[in-house]
């Protein structure tokens, strides 16, 4: 349980690189496992959940070997897996277990998944009843891991609509669909991301996406590309939009970094807080647009928050509240009950560090409004509440505090972004890792 002291910066400066896109690694391991074929992947995000989810794979019998910096997947179709000798363990990470669970609930064999404590925690009922229409059989606890899935071997197909805007129910559903006969159809009540989708294509396998309704075929194989390359990850890169953002003389240029627009709802967010970012070099890689981000220190004011935009800025909240604390007036956010049940309770998280370090808050059921000042003293250590996105926020803002800031148990950082630290002093931040307790 390490600890991080975030020193007072001033600036930052330089071109970055940031890891590569954790939704995208993800189903590249996934995909790449299911396929028939060999998928190369370059730029796979070597963090903790996504190294999970490629472990949980090599455990069900895929050759999947590093080699040099990509990630080679001998992928065996789509009743190529085996039986894993143990129960799935899937750390922190709710994007692993929702969406394998699509994939493992039509298996010729049973399997158990479970996490840590902040996974433990997540509910798992929005997967389990589009599944169970689906013929799939899971026990849980009560709604929350762990998992008990009995293989059924086939599927059937549905028609459904999200309950809540969650790219990971529907790409849940559209992996279980693989295994079904006839057309599944879901419906979506505001577009989040499209990975699953885009590298569906990409694997041969056609999706039809209509507005908000996404049909596809069940019952075919996917086949392998050869390659795949996958993008710096924008929810990684939100930490040093803002901390430029916020910063005195900054001018840095964040590089190849993935710009769906199903994920760019925090520039946009920023944008009309007054933010200087530029999109530079917009292209696409295998089907998804990157671009290089430019970010200038700029002045900030306060916004109420478009609700069309919290879906795809819905991992960047941490982040947004930083800037929202360093802009003038008060930024409203409602909405957006779903940053509740992230790796932890983030308005609750947040709120609590942002008082930590004397900003005015106040929380409401389904978001928070924040009075932008002058970050003070800190009176307490900070919380990470087992939340990479939590420590990472806090850390940068250091940019804008003229106090050491204390964080408590940062080690979830490298579940999503294993070269923070090393990055942001890189950039001109001043952060100290101590381990032990
Ligand atoms: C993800 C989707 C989002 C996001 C998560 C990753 C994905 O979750 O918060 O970090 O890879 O599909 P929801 O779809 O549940 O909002």
């Amino acid at each position: 349980m390490s600890k991080l002291i975030a020193q007072p910066a001033n600036s930052l400066s330089g071109e970055i690189k940031i890891p590569g896109d954790k939704s995208i690694s993800h189903r590249s391991i996934m995909l790449g496992s299911i396929a028939n074929g060999i998928t190369k992947v370059s730029g796979f995000l070597k963090g903790e959940d996504t190294l999970l989810t490629l472990k949980a794979f090599q455990d069900m019998g895929i050759k999947i070997e590093h080699k040099n910096d990509d990630v080679i997947i001998y992928g065996s179709g789509l009743y190529g897996l085996k039986k894993p000798l143990k129960k799935i363990y899937l750390g922190n990470s709710g994007t692993s277990m929702r969406l394998m669970s699509g994939i493992l609930a039509a298996q010729n064999f049973d399997s158990e998944l479970f996490g840590d404590k902040s996974l433990t925690k997540r509910p798992m009922d929005r997967i389990i009843k589009p599944l169970n229409l689906m013929g799939a059989s899971i026990k849980s606890n009560n709604g929350k891991p762990p998992l008990i899935i009995k293989g059924r071997g086939k599927l059937k197909n549905i028609n459904y609509t999200l309950p809540v805007a969650s790219a990971q129910i529907k790409s849940c559903i559209l992996l279980a669909s693989l295994y079904s006969e006839g057309q599944t159809c879901i419906n979506e009540p505001i577009k989040t991301r499209d990975h699953t989708e885009i590298m569906l294509n990409f694997f041969g396998y056609k999706v039809n996406t209509n507005n908000n309704k996404i049909c596809i075929n069940g019952g075919k194989e996917l086949v392998a590309p050869n390659q795949i390359k996958v993008p710096g990850d924008i929810s990684s890169a939100a930490f040093f939009i803002v901390a430029a953002i916020i910063s005195k003389n900054t001018d840095i240029t964040l590089i190849d970094i993935n710009v769906n627009p199903a994920r760019t709802g925090i520039i946009n967010i920023l944008q009309l807080m007054g933010a200087n970012i530029e999109l530079i070099n917009k292209r696409k890689l295998y089907g998804e647009l990157i671009a290089n981000i430019k970010v200038k220190s700029s002045n900030l004011k306060a916004i109420k928050i478009p609700k069309e935009l919290i879906s795809s800025a819905i991992d960047e909240f941490p982040a947004i509240f930083i800037a929202a604390s360093c802009a003038e007036g008060e930024t409203i956010l409602t909405d957006a009950k779903e940053l509740r049940v992230k790796e932890s309770d983030r308005i609750k998280s947040m709120n609590d560090g942002l008082t930590i370090l004397g900003i005015k808050t106040k929380v409401t059921d389904d978001g928070i409004r924040i009075t932008g000042g002058d970050f003070k003293k800190p009176t307490d250590t900070i919380q990470s509440y087992d939340d990479h996105r939590i420590a990472m926020a806090f850390a940068i803002a250091s940019l804008k505090c003229k106090h050491a800031i204390k964080i408590n148990d940062i080690d979830n950082i490298s579940t999503s972004f294993p070269n923070f630290i090393e990055l942001a002093n890189l950039s001109g931040m001043k952060l100290k890792k101590i381990a032990g307790n």
